[in-house]
Formats: structure tokens, sequence, C-alpha cells
């Protein structure tokens, strides 16, 4: 059994060497789990794991989200194979997965099956550094607010001038109002920001997605980026309740292919 972890950058990411039998047997969950609360993304290197072993392994960490083929689902924007890859167009901006559901997905995993020789690294931003490093007074400012995020938010910069059809099912989506400062479980606190953040509660509509941008300005700064290129065989493990995502935009056409499988949610936004 051999379990190596080191830091890969001083505010986010870990990187873990191991092997199949560690990840499967599960004895280390407990500390994957852990670490993955501490440094928000971890990185197993070229671990190279079946889509067999990918859900064995995820099942040891969590209760798996139902999804795609028994829990694995394919990111790839093909939608003959992935009937929802529309959406996943919507993957090039920073966002969180899941702002419509009442408890957000805990962790998604994510294995690279084919890489784009254009594009198609995946960046995450850690949302528990950037709300750390605000100055105090800010901090309580905006732990009065509130946000509505909307499908909407998430799907008209990249598609831009969509036909009335569509943007009718994305208003079929009921928006979802939150805290800006999410104070979690543990005590600790996060930014929540991404795509589907639309304007800010009881604020000029204007003047909300002023701040909204600033913010995200602010928390994709690169101290708290990790950008991963990937090589095919990676793993790589995002905590989504305290992490922003996006993916550098890839052509239809380079085959790119990611299998995904993601942990149900623990606790809902407060
Ligand atoms: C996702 C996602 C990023 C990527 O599957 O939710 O944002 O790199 N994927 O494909
Ligand atoms: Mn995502």
């Amino acid at each position: 059994m051999s379990f190596i972890a080191s830091d890969i950058a001083a505010r986010i990411g870990t990187k873990i060497e191991t092997d199949h039998a560690t990840l499967a047997g599960g004895s280390k969950a407990a500390e994957i789990r852990e670490l993955l609360e501490l440094r928000g993304i971890l990185l197993f290197p070229k671990i190279s794991l079946t889509d067999e072993e990918q859900l064995g392994f995820s099942c040891t960490l969590g209760a798996l989200v139902e999804q795609g083929d028994k829990g694995l689902y394919k990111v790839t924007l093909d939608s003959k194979i992935t009937p929802t890859a529309e959406y996943l167009r919507g993957t090039v901006l920073w966002h969180f997965d899941g702002f419509s559901d009442d408890v957000p997905a805990r962790a998604s995993i994510l294995t690279a099956r084919k890489t784009s020789d254009i594009g198609g690294q995946t960046e995450f931003a850690n949302t528990y550094a950037a709300y750390d490093d605000l100055p105090e007074e800010r901090k309580q400012t905006l732990s009065e607010l509130r946000v509505v995020h909307t499908m909407a938010a998430t799907q008209r910069d990249v598609f831009q001038n969509a036909p009335a059809e569509m943007q009718k099912i994305w208003e079929s989506y009921p928006p979802k109002v939150q805290p800006l400062v999410w104070t979690h479980r543990s005590g600790r606190k996060s930014l929540l920001l991404g795509s589907s953040a639309d304007w800010v509660e009881g604020m000029d509509k204007a003047e909300g997605q002023v701040l909204i941008a600033e913010l995200q300005t602010w928390t994709t700064q690169r101290k708290f980026v990790y950008r991963h290129e990937w090589t095919v065989g990676d793993m790589v493990i995002w905590d989504n309740t305290g992490m922003l995502h996006r993916v550098e935009a890839y052509p239809d056409t380079s085959g790119r292919m990611m299998h995904r499988t993601t942990l149900v949610g623990e606790e809902p936004i407060k």
C-alpha cells in the first residue's frame, strides 16, 4: 500500500500518489475526505481507473448521484453519447454544479479518457480562501446579502441570441435565492458565486451584477486558482461546496471525453 500526499499550491490542491488497491479498499477514504475539505481539489496523476474502479472508489467516499450509466456520466460535447451535452457548453464559465438543487453535490470525481489538443484544461478556484482574504468590514457587509441564482444566467453568455424556445426552458428552472456567504457546518465560510449568480436581492439589478462580477474576479485571482492540464488517466476530485470550476473551451470535434461520478450533497447552503 502506498499513499503519498503533497501540496500543489499554497491555497489550493493536493497531489496524491497511490495505487488501485489502496483506493478500492477504502482504508484511506476518511483521509481523502479530510484532505478534500482542507485542500479543495485532489489530483491523482495517471491513476488510470476503469469505470468499475472509478465507481467503486467513489462509493467509498459517499453516496453517488444517479446520473448517466449507473452513476457514471460521460462529459462530452457529443449529444449522441450524452443527450444533455448542450448544457455542458456552460461549463466554460466559472460555476459550481447543481445550483438548482436544494443540497448541491458534495464533490465530483473526473477522470480523463481522451484529452483535447486545443483547450480542455480545467481550472478550480478556492472560494474559502477568497472569503478568508477579504478585509473584515467587507466580510460583515457581504454577510447580509442574498444572491438570486438562475439557469438563464448560466446559459445566456454561452448561447447569445438564444431562441425564445430555449429561453423558455431556462426560465422553467425556479430561481434559487442563496446567501452570498455560505457558513458551512464546519464553521468555515466561503463565497457562493459562479455563472448562476444573476443579481443581488434588494439591490438595483445592474449594481448587483457589478458587485457579483467584482467578487468573481477577486475569487478567481491566480493565488486561489489551480489549473489542470490533463493527461489521459488523471483523476481529479473537487469539493463542489467550496470550489468554483470551469473548463477552457475546446472544439466539438476534439473527442474530449471525461468520465464523472458525483457524490450526493450532505449539507444545505446556509
Ligand atoms: C462538469 C464540469 C469540467 C470539465 O462536468 O461539471 O464542469 O473539465 N466539467 O469538463
Ligand atoms: Mn461543472
